[in-house]
């Protein structure tokens, strides 16, 4: 790097750090419940056609851009386009947001770790009653806000302790141990769960189309549009797309590395570990709940109760190991959660450090940090408190609305819409309206081929993703988030391809002039 920025201190460690960002709670409870809900073996084409067509091609572009830059995220995008430069903003908007939610659930990961171990050590099974059971447990802990509150504090500060640390000492250092042992603890659930008996239930679930509506897990199969929607949604949020992560970390990487290589390693990595993920988590998950009893239609097998509820109860129900698998499974969910939110952490710290570093202030980092944890500790606590809205305080009691759409009733769907839901698609539809027509596609292919030749097949295809895939996908993708949280309808796509074509049709327009 010409100047003296942080960075990374080997392409190894970039890898593990970005695969550490996209690795995370969206791989462990998003994927294989969709994948099961959504037509199984059928959901995950459509997933792979659509991290090829549309993820590669962003995480290409925003590692470019991030990459010729040498920026971060507001710097580097108001450097390459003036007129897109708010593309910026909504790139530190969204990952400030996801990390009110994030940390809360890193928070809840670190209670559950933390009640395992205290069984595993004292036999401790009375804390919550006379035996843990995923329910009580999880009600017990959401309307305890004081509880959560602590939890949610402490793991800000791991992530900001790791993100002080620096981009090579910090989150680097972490990733390069973090990945690999949450590899291995996979690998040691996922032999436990598939040999429980009844655990073939749960794969059919995942893979085999039409079981979840043939076995009754769901009534009836969305229709394609949704399953579409769904797919890129997840996609993207898995990758850790339209965030700033990529440009960020992208500009601390090397201009000698391959920036196309490094970005299928980072996608086929997020995909294999959130089918691993489904192995480890669906089968012992149905197993469980169907030797309780329980019917597939009420089954929790996706969200935060698969995580606290469902999964608690088959570590309860494993005898005197359970604990154990318990330790190492909350502990896994805790790296995964980690390393994803420290890049959102670095995102937002890297913007700040940049500026003070340009008024002459010298080493900044530390201050930032802090501020920017102590920033996050306020949104946080505000979802932490409001327990999923258990505790009377949600968006839809404080507007005193006895029913709701999805966005208003509590304070993390609420925060989660704005950030995952809106800002997120909006954001990567964009980007592809801005490489693709405003500036030019040759842009980030020039990026990579300060290091590596780009064939005229890559940039064919690179150059018809950008321009026209990518930004008529997000904009289904937004439709879809628009549906889901607002239960608006059919009026979501009008929002939404209003928007596209607006957009489009001004960049067109004051570009020929
Ligand atoms: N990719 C992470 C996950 O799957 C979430 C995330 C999104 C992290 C955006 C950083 C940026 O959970």
């Amino acid at each position: 790097m010409e100047n003296n920025r942080s960075s990374w201190g080997s392409n190894l460690g970039f890898l593990m750090a970005a695969i550490g960002s996209a690795v995370g709670l969206g791989n462990i409870w998003g994927f294989p419940y969709k994948m099961g809900k959504s037509g199984g073996f059928t959901f995950l084409i459509i997933y792979l056609l659509l991290a090829i067509f549309v993820g590669m091609i962003i995480m290409v572009t925003e590692l470019a851009i991030g990459r010729k830059t040498g920026k971060s995220i507001i710097s580097a995008y108001n450097e390459v386009s003036k007129k897109f430069k708010f593309l910026g903003w909504l790139g530190i908007f969204a990952p400030f947001v996801i990390m009110s939610f994030y940390s809360v659930l890193g928070g809840y990961s670190l209670q559950y770790m933390s009640l395992n171990m205290a069984e595993l050590s004292f036999g401790l099974s009375g804390i919550f009653g006379s035996k843990i059971t995923g329910g009580d447990t999880f009600s017990s802990m959401l309307v305890n806000p004081f509880g959560c509150f602590v939890f949610t504090l402490l793991f800000i500060i791991i992530c900001m302790l790791i993100v002080r640390g620096g981009v090579e000492g910090g989150v680097e250092k972490f990733n390069k141990i973090g990945m690999p042992a949450l590899f291995v603890m996979l690998v040691v659930v996922i032999i436990r769960g598939l040999t429980l008996p009844g655990s073939v239930e749960g794969l059919k679930f995942m893979f085999v189309p039409g079981y979840a509506v043939s076995a009754g897990f769901i009534s009836e199969a969305p229709n394609i549009v949704t399953v579409l929607g769904t797919a890129g949604g997840q996609m993207f949020f898995s990758l850790s797309l339209a965030m700033g992560v990529m440009v960020t970390y992208g500009s601390y990487l090397d201009k000698k590395e391959n920036l196309i290589q490094n970005s299928a390693v980072i996608v086929i990595a997020d995909t294999i570990v959130a089918l691993m993920a489904g192995f480890a988590v669906i089968p012992a998950a149905v197993a469980n709940s169907m030797a309780a009893g329980i019917a597939p239609a009420d089954m929790a097998l996706g969200g935060p109760k698969l995580l606290f509820v469902t999964l608690q109860d088959v570590f309860s129900n494993m005898g005197a190991i359970g604990p154990l698998f318990g330790v190492i499974f909350y502990l896994l969910v805790l790296i995964a959660a980690i390393s994803s939110a420290i890049s959102l952490m670095e995102v937002v710290s890297s913007h700040f450090i940049d500026k003070a570093v340009a008024k002459g202030q010298k080493d900044p980092r530390k201050k930032i940090v802090l501020f920017v944890a102590l920033a996050i500790l306020v949104e946080a606590t505000l979802v932490a408190v409001d327990g999923l809205g258990s505790n009377g305080i949600a968006p839809m009691n404080l507007l005193g609305m006895s029913s709701a759409p999805t966005f208003l009733q509590d304070w993390l769907d609420f925060m989660d819409c704005w950030s995952e839901g809106m800002a997120m698609p909006l954001g990567a539809m964009l980007l592809g309206v801005m490489v693709g027509w405003e500036l030019n596609p040759r842009l980030a292919l020039d990026e990579v081929e300060v290091s590596t030749k780009v064939g005229k097949g890559f940039e064919t295809f690179y150059t018809i993703c950008i321009k026209f895939v990518v930004p008529i996908v997000m904009a289904f993708v937004l439709a879809g988030q628009m549906q889901d949280y607002f239960g608006i309808g059919a009026i979501s796509y009008i929002i939404s391809i209003g928007i596209l074509v607006v957009f489009w049709g001004i960049t067109i327009a004051t570009k020929k002039k």
